[in-house]
């Protein structure tokens, strides 16, 4: 065999062991990385209880995205099943057989909500509490509030299929769960008086940011599957989405049909639960997209 032949095929076979290897460690790394356990400090925390705390739980539950994954009864259903090994359910948060929550204590729903870690310590893989983290004390106790009055109903755990490449990419550090993502050391936000004004949208578009980016800048989902497109830029700046929105009516009308003016889908965005903002929150929304600084990239 000629030497330069040799030479390459040798490059070629350590090249093919070396991205095994990678492979493997990789993965084993995500196992360890969803069995990690995340210290958190026990905060303080007060269960509400009323008709004004269910009523603002129930709003919470069906419009920042608990619907979409555990359905309107909380019994847990599918949100994604690409057919290709990537499947997700979320568990029956409902008080019936099968619930997950059945032991939770306050301070589990704090974790859980609030910082993406389990009772146990170990974190939340798929569940965006990045989004949740900046809910204010009341808004968190209202949403706890709603779900233990949920009537009971049969569901069973997650499912979390995620293919190999995606557990690959996990345990090497490139997609990061959302305890990972979140500043734990951060107090819990202060209520801002519900209104139409920059300061309520700022509090209701936390929970755009764990598909749109923290500084809403878009571009790719983390951990979404391929077929997906980046989600859009609502920041100003060049390629904002923003402009095709000349004012709040149209984004409300968005968020309702979940169309572009032009009258195309918007794809991915979970609009079961997103078409049930309040008029309010959306035109908040508005103003707060509208006033955001334009971050430097896309
Ligand atoms: C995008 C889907 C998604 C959304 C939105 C979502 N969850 Fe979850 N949730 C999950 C999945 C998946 C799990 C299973 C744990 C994981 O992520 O690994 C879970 C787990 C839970 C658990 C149990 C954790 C444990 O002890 O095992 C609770 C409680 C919960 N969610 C409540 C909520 C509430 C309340 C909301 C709305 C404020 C919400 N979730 C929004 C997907 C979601
Ligand atoms: C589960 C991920 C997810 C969440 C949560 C989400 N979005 Fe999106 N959003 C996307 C993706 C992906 C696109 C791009 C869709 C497309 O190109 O069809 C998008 C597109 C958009 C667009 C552009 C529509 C257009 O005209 O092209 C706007 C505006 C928008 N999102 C606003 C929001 C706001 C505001 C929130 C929070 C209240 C939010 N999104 C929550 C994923 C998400």
């Amino acid at each position: 065999m000629k030497r330069w032949i040799r030479r390459s095929l040798w490059a070629a076979t350590t090249l093919v062991a070396v991205a095994g290897a990678a492979v493997v460690a990789g993965d084993e790394l995500a196992d360890l990385k969803m069995n990690r356990r995340v210290e958190l400090a026990s905060a303080p925390f007060a269960l509400r209880s009323g008709a004004d705390a269910l009523e603002r739980g129930r709003h919470l539950y069906a419009s920042r995205g608990c619907t979409d994954c555990h359905g309107r009864d909380g019994a847990g259903r599918v949100f994604v099943d690409d057919g290709r090994g990537l499947k997700l359910a979320g568990p029956n948060i409902s008080p019936g057989p099968g619930s997950v929550v059945a032991n939770y204590r306050a301070v589990d729903w704090e974790h859980t909500l609030r910082h993406g870690v389990k009772p146990d310590g170990r974190p939340l893989m798929i569940m965006p509490s990045e989004d949740y983290n900046r809910l204010t004390d009341a808004d968190t106790a209202a949403i706890v509030a709603y779900v233990r009055s949920l009537a009971p109903a049969a569901g069973g755990r997650a499912v979390l299929e995620l293919p190999l490449p995606v557990r690959v990419l996990s345990g090497l550090g490139m997609i990061e769960d959302a305890a990972a993502r979140i500043d734990h050391r951060l107090p819990p936000a202060e209520p801002v008086p519900e209104g139409v004004t920059p300061g309520h949208g700022r509090y209701v578009a936390a929970m755009c940011q764990g598909c749109h980016g923290p500084q809403l800048a878009g571009g790719r989902v983390p951990g979404a599957p391929p077929d997906w497109p980046d989600a859009a830029r609502l920041a100003p700046g060049p390629g904002s989405a923003l402009a095709r929105y000349p004012d709040a009516d149209a984004l409300l009308a968005m968020f309702r049909s979940g169309h572009r003016p032009d009258g195309s889908p918007v794809r991915v965005m979970p609009f079961e639960s997103l078409g049930a903002m309040s008029e309010v929150d959306v035109r908040a929304l508005y103003l707060y997209l509208k006033t955001l600084p334009a971050p430097a990239r896309g």
